[in-house]
């Protein structure tokens, strides 16, 4: 199973990434000390975060899942509409969201709303436990880079659609002028996991068309995690 997103890096404007998330069916243990390297690379991490990036629960054991909820609950209450509404304006779609000093150093950075419902099933909303009480668990992606098309995979679904985050969210200009950015997220939906079985997900960006990038920078940001969904 493949999944692929474009990437555009911005400041890197004629590159064009491929994030390939691979779902791997093989067994965890060799995998295990890569982990940490993957960490290293910055720009993408998942929610619920734990230190081995390893989801393990068991459906009919609430106490095996409830944390990943409230890790959930925390991250995303950032992203309640009421609360992006209230700190970050509604952008055009479609183009970055630059905003040049005008001869004003630091000046404060409006950020564009990114509001939870846009994560549909995976928002939390509607399904108080984000799909982890039916063994259909939702990952957030985090992801600092602008990313443009994702190809759908049958047994996942994505949210925002497609996972697409808008040119909107880009660039970043940092936490002291870009006071109330929430960074843009797609969430992962596992609609159709093998249970009591250890599943490696990579998600991973390639370098694609990119003359200015040396071969270290072509496998930039990657995120790598378990998931394992016990169930009798
Ligand atoms: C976010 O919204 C949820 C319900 O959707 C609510 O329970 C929670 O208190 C809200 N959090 C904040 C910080 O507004
Ligand atoms: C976010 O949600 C609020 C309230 O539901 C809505 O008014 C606003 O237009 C939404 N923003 C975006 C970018 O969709
Ligand atoms: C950040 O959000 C607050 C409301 O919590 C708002 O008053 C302020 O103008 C926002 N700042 C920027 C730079 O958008
Ligand atoms: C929640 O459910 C309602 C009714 O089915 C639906 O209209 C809405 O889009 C759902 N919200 C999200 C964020 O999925
Ligand atoms: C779920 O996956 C199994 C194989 O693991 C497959 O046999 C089954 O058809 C899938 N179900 C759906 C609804 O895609
Ligand atoms: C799941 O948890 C239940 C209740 O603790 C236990 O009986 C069952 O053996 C567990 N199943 C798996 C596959 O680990």
């Amino acid at each position: 199973m493949i999944l692929i997103f474009y990437f555009i890096f911005y400041g890197f404007l004629t590159a064009l990434f491929t994030l390939t998330m691979w779902v791997m069916l093989q067994t965890v243990d060799p995998f295990i000390p890569k982990y940490q390297d993957r960490l290293s690379v910055p720009g993408m991490m998942i929610r619920p975060k734990t230190d081995a990036l390893d989801i393990t629960y068991n459906v009919s054991n609430t106490e095996t899942w409830e944390n990943y909820v409230k890790m959930l609950n925390n991250f995303l209450e950032a992203y309640n509409n009421s609360k992006q509404v209230a700190t970050n304006e509604f952008c055009r779609p479609g183009q970055y969201n630059e905003q040049p000093d005008n001869g004003v150093p630091n000046y404060p950075k409006r950020a564009c709303q990114f509001n939870r419902t846009m994560l549909g099933e995976c928002s939390g909303i509607n399904d108080t436990t984000y799909g982890y009480r039916e063994g259909r668990p939702c990952i957030l992606v985090k992801m600092n880079r602008k990313e443009e098309d994702a190809q759908k995979l049958g047994e996942l679904a994505m949210f925002p659609a497609n996972g697409n985050i808008d040119l909107m969210y880009f660039p970043y200009y940092g936490k002291k002028v870009h006071l109330n950015y929430t960074q843009p997220v797609v969430a992962v939906k596992f609609l159709n996991l093998t249970f009591n079985y250890d599943h490696n997900v990579e998600c991973k960006i390639n370098a694609a068309n990119i003359a200015t990038t040396d071969e270290r920078d072509k496998f930039a940001g990657r995120v790598a995690f378990k998931i394992r969904v016990n169930k009798d």
